[in-house]
């Protein structure tokens, strides 16, 4: 494979994917139809690359590298010739998804490799809507990206065995651990972290415990970095939402049915971190984590 990249959509995933992938000697293209969006993204890389220089985890060098091997796009068609390799990494919906996979199958090359970050969309769907479906794949990266160890990649039906391949050596070159999964509603990552986020909101929702023990009992009692309602709002509440309907749906088993309370934050626009509030109110510039009142309100 060729060592340029291309990463479709420059939101939190996006531009972590794009960071990481630029800092190990990749030329990014960074494409994303909002031009607010993009210069917002190089900042946000910018401040993350400097967090990685003031603990030594990288040198200003591959700071000063990193961004000369990142160029911002606004045209697809532009910013996907001449790639070996496309990560999408648009917003979690699947028509939004499958238009994105038509115009990358007509504008990519021939041999580039067409990778998904969807969380919780079926791979083999969006290859589907292609005329190579064996070039289709998930390489599902962890927030915050330049920080999680993990790309789970997920083979869709029809995925070529090379094109795995590819895929698990570049997310070793990437300073990454990749477990290779088939493509069943939720992979493993999500199968398994959303219904445990959504008993965590069960439990508040019935009074069992408040935000604070249940958050506690999980970081303390079984060394989770963030309690299941903290990382929900970390995630976004619309997000996880959205990988329990398709848990629900994808399986049919009402153990998957999303939690009422879960479904009454997103309609009330709590979605966590990125609204200023969720299960916690977040106050630019800090980091004190402070309940919220929604979910005690009768
Ligand atoms: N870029 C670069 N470095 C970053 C960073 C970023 N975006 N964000 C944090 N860091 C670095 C910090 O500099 C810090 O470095 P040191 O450990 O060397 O000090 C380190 O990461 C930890 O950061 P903080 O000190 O700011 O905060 P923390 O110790 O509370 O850790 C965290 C933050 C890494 C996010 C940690 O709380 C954590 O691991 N949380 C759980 C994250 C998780 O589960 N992610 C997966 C979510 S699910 C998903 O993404 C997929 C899906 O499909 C829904």
């Amino acid at each position: 494979m060729n060592r340029q990249v291309s990463v479709i959509g420059a939101g939190t995933m996006g531009n972590g994917i794009a960071h990481v992938f630029a800092q190990h000697g990749f030329s990014v293209n960074l494409i994303d139809v909002n031009s607010v969006q993009l210069e917002k993204a190089l900042q946000t890389i910018s401040k993350n690359l400097d967090k990685q220089v003031a603990k030594a985890v990288i040198t200003e060098e591959i700071k000063k590298n990193t961004l000369a091997n990142l160029r911002i796009v606004e045209s697809m068609q532009e910013g996907l010739a001449g790639s070996g390799l496309v990560v999408e990494a648009a917003t979690e919906n699947q028509e939004l998804k499958m238009k994105i996979f038509r115009q990358m199958d007509e504008w990519a090359d021939k041999d580039c490799i067409l990778a998904t970050n969807t969380s919780s969309i079926s791979i083999t769907a969006l290859a589907a809507v292609t005329t190579r479906p064996e070039w289709v794949i998930g390489m599902h990266f962890m927030n915050p990206v330049p920080v999680m160890k993990l790309v789970e990649v997920i083979n869709g039906y029809a995925t070529s065995p090379q094109v795995s391949k590819t895929v698990v050596t570049l997310s070793v070159e990437l300073g990454k651990t990749p477990c290779v999964v088939k493509d069943y509603p939720g992979f493993i990552a999500n199968r398994i972290l959303m219904p445990m986020i959504n008993e965590a909101i069960y439990s508040l929702h019935e009074g069992v415990a408040g935000v604070q023990e249940i958050d506690t009992i999980m970081k303390l009692g079984m060394a989770h970095p963030m309690g299941p309602l903290q990382l929900a709002d970390f995630i976004g509440l619309d997000v996880c939402l959205s990988i329990m309907h398709v848990l629900y749906k994808g399986f049919g088993n009402p153990k998957y049915a999303p939690c009422p309370l879960l479904s009454n934050m997103v309609n009330a626009g709590k979605l966590g971190v990125k609204s200023g509030e969720g299960f916690y109110v977040y106050t630019p510039g800090s980091k004190e984590l402070v309940v919220s009142g929604f979910t005690q309100r009768p």
